[in-house]
């Protein structure tokens, strides 16, 4: 169980934070350049459409898995490693601001999409963009917290 709980786990995080990380990194400054408002805005909604479902199911497996792993090998948070308190901790924020993008500015995106309202669309654009960068350097701190506390965090 442990062996499948470390790598839904891991798989998770990656197709999470990697997918933000070529959201944010490649597709942004290319989309940025070629497409025009209208284009642009819509192919982040349909991108947004097919990486979301991915997101929802990474953002239930890392916190079932981890608080699965933290319990049966660690025996509960008091007695796990600190670097795995601060992955808790961080990994908390981070579904917290999944949910928030979810449900307030990519909502707000798509009904200004549908609506042909590109100034509007331009403007939750932006706050997930910000929203995103700030996600994402969360996930790319928790990943070398997780994989380096052993080394450097020792209780
Ligand atoms: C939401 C609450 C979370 C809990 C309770 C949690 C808990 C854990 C636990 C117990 C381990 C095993 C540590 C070990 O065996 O030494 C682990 C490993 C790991 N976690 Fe998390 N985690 C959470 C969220 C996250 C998030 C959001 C990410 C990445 C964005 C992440 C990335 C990792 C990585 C990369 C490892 C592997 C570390 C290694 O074995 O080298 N975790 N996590």
């Amino acid at each position: 169980m442990n062996a499948i709980a470390i790598v839904l786990h891991l798989l998770s995080a990656v197709i999470w934070v990697g997918g933000m990380f070529f959201a944010y990194m490649i597709l942004r400054p290319a989309a940025a350049s070629a497409l025009q408002p209208p284009e642009r805005l819509t192919t982040w909604v349909q991108t947004f459409k097919r990486f979301f479902p991915w997101v929802w199911i990474s953002v239930v497996l890392l916190p079932v898995t981890g608080y699965w792993l933290v319990f049966d090998v660690f025996h509960g948070l008091s007695t796990a490693p600190k670097s795995v308190n601060i992955m808790q901790g961080l990994g908390i924020v981070m579904i917290l601001l999944y949910l928030h993008v979810y449900f307030s500015p990519f909502r707000r995106l798509c009904k200004a999409v549908d609506q042909a309202d590109w100034v509007a669309g331009g403007k939750q654009l932006a706050i997930i963009r910000k929203l995103v960068a700030i996600n994402m350097s969360l996930g790319l701190i928790v990943i070398a917290i997780a994989s380096a506390g052993r080394y450097v965090l020792l209780s």
